[in-house]
């Protein structure tokens, strides 16, 4: 078969790394791709916003499947444009991926169907999002009802920060039209969790559960970042709490399609919080996590493609994939200063010592003949599997010690929550 993925960051070349391997797959695409990504698949250099060109691409190669890796993909209908050509893609069309591309829309599903979730508010207009606010105990949690790169998020912890942050969304535009509308929220205690499981409109199949570092900085400290690190699975998931994700979350999602009549074929991952009274899901994201997309698949013994085609074709019940025992971690190594400003083009050195003991998934990355340069914020996702999660901490933070570039910045405390069980 001859597959493109979609995308240009370290999840995608998860999913390349991935399919590769299958022995079904006989060429590989990417658009446009990265580094790393050159180094297994043939990178085509359309953006994915390019949507005649994909199609056209698509059909002049006899592109068997595509998989889209980013949301605004999604959000801009790119799976219903291929579907329209009769091409076969992976991914939930615009309508059902508004779940993930308006907070107003997911919390309102959640509502109708049960699904548990903090206590909200929505609103039009910034007066009455700041009059609601002020009948709201703090710290409350502000968020642009649409896609904002993962920064539309605001905790605030007074009254006047929530202010702020309504006036920054609803009558600046910080984030444009994603600020048409706002959602306040109940501020939620407890570890969060990162679900995944694909589902084919009538079954899902849950994967491990990982956990990410949002944060730019240890302890959870600096701002908020597309993600800083991930590890597999995490022992805060007990089998309990993941047997109430499957039927608080999991089966009402799926009652909740058919009685909404929404037609869903993809990856559902829902970001949650594991309260004392329970998980609660903050957000529905309609497409792989990245970097959760490197410590899955990195333990995913089966065969990828095998688990997307199921999904596309409905038969999602017939799969039982394997998974390998033990613990997977990424750490990731991001130039200094992202998520607000960074330089590029800084050589990348030390991938070849790593080559045995870990997987480097490349982000920002770009090749120039046989050397690696930066080009991004999130650089690298350096992965690693062990028996046990120390084990595949160690590895990951040893492989990390031996790559470096000018103004390498990494969080030292990836996975420790996970063995501290917190
Ligand atoms: P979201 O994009 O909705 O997942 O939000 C981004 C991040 O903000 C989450 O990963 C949480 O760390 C935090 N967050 C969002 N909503 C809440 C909430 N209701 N309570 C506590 N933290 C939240
Ligand atoms: N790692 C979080 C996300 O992909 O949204």
């Amino acid at each position: 078969m001859k597959v493109l993925i979609l995308g240009s960051g370290g999840r995608e070349h998860a999913l390349a790394w991935k399919l590769a391997q299958s022995p079904r797959v006989h060429s590989l695409f990417c658009a446009p791709g990265n580094g790393g990504i050159s180094e297994i698949a043939q990178c085509v250099p359309i953006k994915i916003g390019e949507h005649d060109q994909l199609v056209a691409f698509a059909k002049n190669e006899k592109i068997d499947l595509t998989v889209v890796g980013p949301d605004d993909a999604l959000a801009a209908g790119i799976v219903d444009r291929f579907q329209t050509e009769g091409l076969t893609i992976f991914g939930p069309t615009q309508a059902a991926a508004k779940l993930e591309s308006s907070k107003v829309f997911a919390k309102e599903f959640m509502q109708r169907h049960g699904i548990p979730t903090a206590r909200f508010g929505h609103f039009s207009s910034s007066q009455e999002a700041r009059k609601f606010a002020r009948s709201m105990s703090v710290p409350l949690v502000v968020k642009a009802d649409g896609l904002a790169l993962g920064k539309g998020v605001i905790i605030a912890q007074t009254h006047e920060e929530a202010d702020e942050a309504i006036s920054a969304i609803m009558d600046e535009r910080r984030f444009g039209d994603a600020g048409n509308a706002v959602v306040l929220e109940e501020f939620l205690e407890g570890p969060e969790c990162s679900i995944h499981a694909l589902v084919d409109g009538s079954h899902y199949l849950l994967f491990p559960s990982a956990q990410d570092h949002k944060r730019a900085l240890d302890q959870d400290q600096g701002l908020n970042t597309g993600g800083m690190g991930t590890y597999s699975p995490t022992p805060q998931l007990t089998p309990t709490l993941e047997q109430t994700v499957r039927t608080e979350v999991l089966e009402r999602f799926l009652s909740g399609l058919q009685s909404d009549g929404i037609h869903y074929r993809g990856m559902l991952f829902p970001g949650l919080i594991l309260t004392t009274s329970g998980p609660k899901v903050l957000e529905f994201n309609c497409r792989f996590g990245d970097p959760e997309t490197q410590v899955l698949l990195s333990r995913l013994e089966s065969d990828l493609l095998d688990l997307l085609e199921s999904t596309i074709n409905g038969e999602l019940a017939s799969q039982k994939p394997i998974w390998k025992t033990g613990s997977a971690v990424c750490v990731i190594m991001a130039s200094g200063g992202y998520p607000e400003s960074y330089e590029t083009g800084k050589p990348i050195i030390g991938l070849s010592k790593v080559a045995e003991t870990a997987l480097v998934f490349h982000a920002g990355t770009r090749r120039e003949g046989n050397s690696y340069l930066t080009s991004g914020g999130r650089v690298l996702g350096v992965t690693a599997t062990g028996p046990d999660l120390q084990t595949a901490r160690n590895r990951a933070y040893q492989a990390v010690s031996e790559i470096s570039f000018e103004r390498a910045h990494f969080r030292t405390d990836i996975a420790a929550k996970g063995l501290q069980g917190n």
